[in-house]
């Protein structure tokens, strides 16, 4: 790390850089969403333009992933186009000793749980800060909600429990409207003693698609921190 460089930054890249590393040539690659998953799809784009990596394929999990891919020149396919994904590369928020994970951040939770579950392998990539004892502890837990139930789904909220505030755009008037045209909500909640259980009762709310807990998914964690103001990458 150079003098005046930022250590997020760097660790961010580092992280991003080791997690690139692991694709081999032939695979289909889940494209996560973030700041971090950003530096990963960079080096990976710069591993296919180099001619290391062959015969990659790309599933975004948001339109910032899939304008990435086209920026670094990794190739997109849907879907409906493959029977597999063999390794997925997405951020996180918060991630638990369990390896449980709030995601949402960007408001892209449920491409990136529909994409991340179907990987072989899911690899998250975080700084340091990500780590928590307890999930919940410094993040919301976002909620990505169909537009005409925000009322219902809100007052449902607040009877398990949970503060819930509509988050609105930044440099936008109003809510923040999701790819797939709906609303999140994101939740405070005192204590989540059972992410598993929260998780399923969120969804089974009408007017919920999907909610930020990722419990049971992810199979590694790399971690990027600054020892001795140098940057490394763990794995956790
Ligand atoms: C997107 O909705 C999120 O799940 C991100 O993956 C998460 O917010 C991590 O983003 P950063 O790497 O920018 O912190």
């Amino acid at each position: 790390m150079t003098v005046g460089q930022d250590p997020v930054k760097v660790m961010k890249q580092e992280v991003g850089k080791a997690a690139a590393a692991r694709v081999k040539s032939g695979s289909i690659v889940g494209l996560g969403t973030g700041s971090t998953t950003a530096y990963a799809l960079e080096y990976l784009g710069a591993r296919i333009q180099s001619g290391e990596l062959k015969d990659i394929k790309g599933i975004p999990t948001s339109f910032q992933a899939s304008v990435l891919a086209k920026q670094y020149g990794i190739p997109l396919i849907t879907l409906d186009e493959c029977d597999r994904i063999d390794i997925a590369i997405d951020g996180a928020d918060e991630v638990d000793p369990q390896k449980n994970l709030i995601k949402g951040g960007g408001a892209a939770h449920t491409r990136e749980k529909i994409v991340d579950t179907l990987a072989e392998e899911f690899i998250v990539v975080v700084d340091s800060s990500k780590l928590v004892d307890k999930l919940g502890s410094t993040f919301l837990l976002p909620v990505e909600v169909l537009p005409m139930a925000i009322a219902p789904v809100m007052r449902k909220i607040e009877q398990l429990g949970g503060k819930p505030q509509l988050r609105m755009g930044v440099k936008k008037a109003g809510p923040v409207i999701t790819d797939q045209g709906n609303m999140v909500i994101d939740v405070k909640f005192d204590a989540i003693a059972n992410p598993a259980e929260l998780e399923k009762t969120l969804n089974n709310i009408p007017g919920v698609l999907e909610n930020g807990l990722f419990v049971g998914v992810t199979d590694v964690v790399l971690v990027g921190e600054v020892k001795d103001g140098k940057p490394s990458v763990r794995e956790f």
